[in-house]
């Protein structure tokens, strides 16, 4: 067996060892039965008629509810790992993962990233966003009794909580490919002081969210998607986990699903009173990309500013926090492009200190 090296492991392995415990009994059991039989009730002689049986009812009810019983006991046990493996806790911290043919690419909301290599912190639930940008493949890291399908279009999600520092396989567990039996990496748990250490160890190029910021002036973004509104496209101050009327008049929360489609396919939903004048942008942004845009619109939607005063602190060198307060500097979204350092800067740092837990850009001490 690997090591047991999450929190789930030994619920995982408790459960598997009764299952095989339970069949090797059963197995035991029958076999006995079989030769008990065959001696007890062979034919004697050959002209030997045996005598009529008309059954037993109290043999039928036995062997009906016992194993009623057990199935039962197994269902009620294995649902509960089950939820305990699916249930992300709230204050998870939150790490991206993109499959690819054949490598796993990682990203940390701070920015850091990497291929093949997973930093995480022991004692500390850890939960993974996947998603694939070709075909399915599946995140398996067994020390952790946790595997996921990393699907290509759509976000999955799961968790761990690792227990003791240390390396641990990580592997494509969906064939994917010829290389699919390469496309292996590790999982490296470190002390929680070590890890802010190597976390800050690589600050260049900034957080995920002032990547996006760069990659949305990059791509334009900008110049539609006005903060104050006043655009050729819907703001998307304040967008992130509110709720958005479409011109079909159906409503919608705006989450990851709903920003990566309005990304690679914008004209599948439009939002009431716009055009659907948007160019897709798919094949232009990675889904690393994708994800960065994501996490540039959560840390200017308000449950980020809200709390502190980080808003007010960081309005002069950004254009878009500011701009909550309509007006207040709208037309230089594009104009702070220039001068990002500052602005991109600060922008991060408001962001996860009034971040709260589900939005996943928080992350203590920064
Ligand atoms: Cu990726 Cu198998």
């Amino acid at each position: 067996m690997p090591d047991q090296a999450s929190t789930i492991s030994s619920e995982v392995d408790l459960l598997y060892a009764f299952l095989v415990g339970m069949t090797l009994f059963f197995v035991g059991l029958i076999f006995l039965m079989v030769a008990i039989f065959a001696i007890r009730y062979r034919r004697r002689s050959s002209d030997e008629i045996p005598r009529p049986n008309f059954g037993s009812l109290r043999l039928e009810i036995v062997w009906s509810v016992i194993p009623l019983l057990i199935s039962v006991g197994i269902f009620i046990w294995s649902a509960s790992v089950f939820f305990d493996i699916q249930r992300v806790p709230a204050n998870a911290m939150q790490v991206y993962g993109v499959g690819k043919q054949w490598m796993w690419k990682f990203q940390h909301p701070e920015g850091n990233r990497e291929i093949n290599e997973l930093h995480v912190p022991a004692g500390r639930p850890v939960k993974i966003t996947l998603t694939s940008e070709d075909v399915i493949h599946s995140f398996f890291v067994p020390a952790f009794r946790i595997k996921q399908d990393a699907l290509p279009g759509r976000y999955t999600t799961t968790w761990f909580q690792a227990t003791k520092p240390g390396t641990y396989h990580l592997f494509c567990a969906e064939y994917c490919g010829t290389q699919h039996s390469g496309m292996r990496g590790s999982v490296v748990v470190m002390e929680p002081a070590q890890y802010e250490a190597w976390l800050s160890g690589d600050a260049s190029g900034g957080s995920m969210a002032a990547r996006g910021e760069k990659l949305f002036n990059q791509l334009g973004c900008v110049t539609c998607h006005l903060p104050d509104g006043s655009g050729r496209c819907p703001s998307l101050v304040n967008v992130y986990g509110k709720s958005v009327k479409l011109i079909t008049g159906e409503e919608l929360v705006a989450n990851d699903e709903y920003i990566r489609e309005s990304v690679l396919h914008p004209n599948a939903k439009i939002v009431d009173a716009y055009q659907p004048i948007m160019p897709t942008y798919q094949g232009q942004v990675s889904e690393e990309g994708v994800l960065q845009l994501i996490a540039y619109i959560k840390s200017i939607s308000s449950q980020v500013t809200e709390g502190t005063a980080a808003p007010g602190t960081t309005t002069p060198g950004t254009a878009l926090p500011g701009a909550t307060t309509p007006g207040a500097g709208t037309g230089t979204g594009t104009g702070t492009g220039p001068t990002p350092p500052g602005g991109a800067g600060s922008t991060n740092q408001s962001t996860p200190g009034g971040a709260s837990a589900p939005n996943g850009i928080n992350r203590s001490g920064q």
